[in-house]
Order: C-alpha cells, then structure tokens, then sequence
C-alpha cells in the first residue's frame, strides 16, 4: 500500500465540486478498495471487515454509486448540500495523533475548540492571555480549508482558578469585556462563529427569567449576556454570534420548559436590539431515550427561525452508558437515534451546521462525564476508537445524502 499523507489528498480550494472529484479520483488511482479510511490508515483486514459489514447498508443508497458513496466523506456529502459538518478537537489531540488529525481533515468543513478558548485554557493569569493552542488549531484549519468555530467566551464552568478571588461586582464588567474585546478580535475576520453566552437558562434554578445562577448572574445581572453578545459584535461584526445550550431535545417538560425559556432570552434580546444570529443546540443525547418527538423539535426550530436566526446543531453525540453491552445491538441503537434527530432538525431549512462533540471513540468527553457502569469504553460518536466508521457515521452520512439543499 502506498504511504499516502491526507495531505496529498486535499485540495487548497474551496471548490467542494472539483473536490470531490479529485478525492474520488485519487483514492481510485491510489486503489482504496472497500474501505478508503482503512487504506489510508493502513488498518488491518480484520478492521476493514469491520467497515466491510456495513456495505449492504451501502449499496442499498443509490444516491452516488457504490464506490463513490463508500469514499465520500461526511464533510463532502454536507458540503453538496451546502451544510456544513465537523467536531470538536482538541490542539494537543491534533498535534499527537497524526491518524486521528488526518481523519479530522478528511471529514469535517468545520472545527470547534473542545477547551482551547474557554478562560481556563487562554487566562493563566488575570493580566495574561495565551492564544498558543487556539492559534495553532486556526492554522490547522486553515491549512485545511475549514471553517473556525470559537467556544465559548462566557460559560459558569471551565473559568480559571484565579477567577473566584479575583473578579468582584465592581470589576466584573471590565474582566468581561477585556475578555471578549481581546480573545474575538484576535481572530476577527477568521472565525465562522462564536458561541458567545453558553447555558445561561436552567429554569430548574426556579428564576421567573428562567436564569442559571452562575457567577456572572451574580456579579453582572442579566445584563452580562447582553454585554458579552455586544462586546462580540463590536470585535468581530463578521462573525455569527450564537447563544448555545442544552437539554432542548427530548418531549419531556422538563425541556419543554427549558425550550420555551430560551425562546423568550432570544426575543428579549432580540427587543432590545442585541446582536444574536443563531442559537446552538448542543444536541447530547442519549440512546436509550424514547422521548424524541420530531415534530416537537421541528416545531422548535422554527419558532427560533421565525425570529430571523440561523440553528446551528453543535455538540451533537449519543450515550450508549445505558445501552446492552452488545457492540453490534449498541451501535445501531446510537446510529438509530443520529438518523432520527438528524432527519428531523435537517428538515429545517434554518439549521446551517452540524458539530459532534468529537469524531471518534478515541476521544470523547463521555469516557469521563458518562461511563458505562460495566466499565466497557463507550461508543458515542461516528467513528470507533480505531478510527473506523461505525454504523453512526453511516446514519449521519445518510441523513445528509436525503436533506434537501441549502439556499445558502
Ligand atoms: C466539555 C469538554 O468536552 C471536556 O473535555 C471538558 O473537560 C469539559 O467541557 N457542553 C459544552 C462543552 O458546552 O463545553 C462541554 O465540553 C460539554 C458540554
């Protein structure tokens, strides 16, 4: 097998057309036989069977033909429709595992900083800031041709051990807008959004607002989102500027309120003319629910598109922590639940981008956060933790090949 580089395989342009042409092409001449990520890896026959069992799901979409279906990536196949699709990764990730960055360039159109620009990673101190990590994650994209996502300039977790002892009522306001002033304009022009306020509703905390209480509710006031949101549009009047959260999936009351809470921060903001573009369904969910209602959903998304916002689904993976062991009955069990939300929320003409948290199994946050209690490794994301596509990157490539274009 030939020692191929992802890089020999991608084209420095924005052509996705001529694209995929070229990857098609390149993989052909290069004779990628039943699975081109394994060829490109060089996985074992053993691991290529793996992917092989999925070709009756294959042949079965006539969309492209069987060759061209197998190799087309999940970021071709969303840029086709004018979507766009990526994960989130980490600098330290890209940097150390080349199998893994080479898949990351191979599949996504866009990318979404796992830790690198939350305060705890750009603020080792209260005067300092350090764009190292986030820098070198805007170069790999670029080098790429990816789009940028940044995450997140106010969030109640991942703030820096200082912050506590440091930040008062008095100089909360500066901190904040020294913060976004700084970090935004760093990559202005550069970065496709910003998830600029995340999780600020949790009416569980029992606010008529619907308000998480997070530090910034306590120093600031409500009035911290509106600050943040205007702070981002003064830095970068480019980027799409998002109000991202969670729990906004299931048919549940419990996120029934939490939707219609979120509904009404996006109107009052919208009222009192602050900059919102889109809203970020964090979208983790959760293999074992049987509460998704797809029409509740949709209904949703166009209550926020009816506002004049994109949707972008950011975070999106799917726990299998309850799920039988079962690798086999656990993968399509997650990949049923992919396609099912996927084929609802593309439906929407308003959702624009589709993020999972993660690529592969290799690395996911869940390993931590949500572990099976039988202590096997969880199987949340499109590909296994030898890289391979599972049955969930074939869901998500699916829904793509069936959603209907972007107007753009
Ligand atoms: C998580 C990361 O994945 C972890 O690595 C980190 O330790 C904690 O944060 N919602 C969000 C993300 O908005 O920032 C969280 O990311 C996952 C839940």
């Amino acid at each position: 097998m030939p020692n191929v580089s992802y890089e020999t395989l991608k084209l420095p342009t924005g052509d996705m057309a001529k694209r995929r042409t070229f990857l098609y092409g390149a993989a052909g001449a290069l004779g990628f036989g039943g699975s081109w990520l394994a060829a490109q890896q060089g996985f074992s026959s053993t691991s290529q069977q793996t992917y092989g069992s999925d070709q009756g799901l294959v042949a079965s979409k006539n969309h492209l033909s069987n060759d061209d279906n197998r190799r087309a990536s999940l970021s071709d196949r969303a840029a086709s429709k004018g979507l766009l699709y990526g994960a989130t990764v980490t600098a330290h990730r890209i940097s150390s595992d080349a199998s893994f960055a080479a898949c990351v360039a191979r599949e996504c159109n866009i990318l979404v900083a796992e830790i690198d620009l939350k305060w705890k990673a750009l603020r080792p101190a209260p005067d300092q800031f350090d764009f190292s990590r986030s820098d070198r994650l805007l170069d790999f994209t670029q080098r790429h041709n990816m789009q940028f996502r940044g995450h997140t300039l106010v969030w109640h977790n991942g703030l820096p051990d200082w912050f506590e002892s440091t930040v008062t009522a008095d100089n909360a306001e500066q901190f904040l807008r020294t913060h976004i002033q700084t970090v935004v304009s760093q990559y202005a022009g550069k970065m496709h959004s910003w998830d600029v306020v995340n999780e600020a509703i949790l009416p569980a905390h029992g606010r008529q607002n619907g308000l998480r209480g997070t530090p910034w509710l306590s120093l600031l006031g409500e009035s911290y989102i509106e600050i943040a949101f205007e702070t981002a549009a003064q830095a970068d009047p480019d980027a799409m500027l998002v109000y991202n959260d969670f729990g906004l999936d299931y048919d549940i009351s419990e996120e029934e309120r939490k939707r219609t809470a979120v509904l009404e921060l996006l109107s009052r903001l919208q009222s009192r003319g602050i900059p919102t573009h889109a809203l970020g369904i964090q979208a983790h969910l959760h293999g074992d629910l049987t509460h998704f209602n797809p029409d509740k959903l949709r209904s949703f998304i166009q209550d926020v598109a009816s506002m004049g916002l994109k949707v972008l689904i950011t975070e999106l993976d799917v726990s299998d922590r309850r799920l039988p062991r079962d690798i086999d009955t656990r993968d399509r069990q997650v990949a049923e639940v992919y396609e099912a939300y996927l084929t609802a929320a593309l439906a929407e003409p308003s959702v624009i981008a589709v993020l999972t948290w993660g690529l592969s199994d290799r690395y996911t946050w869940l390993t931590h956060f949500q572990p099976r209690s039988d202590g096997a490794a969880v199987r949340p994301l499109p590909l296994d933790d030898r890289l391979q596509p599972k049955r969930a990157w074939r869901a998500i490539a699916d829904a793509f090949d069936e959603m209907s274009e972007r107007d753009g």
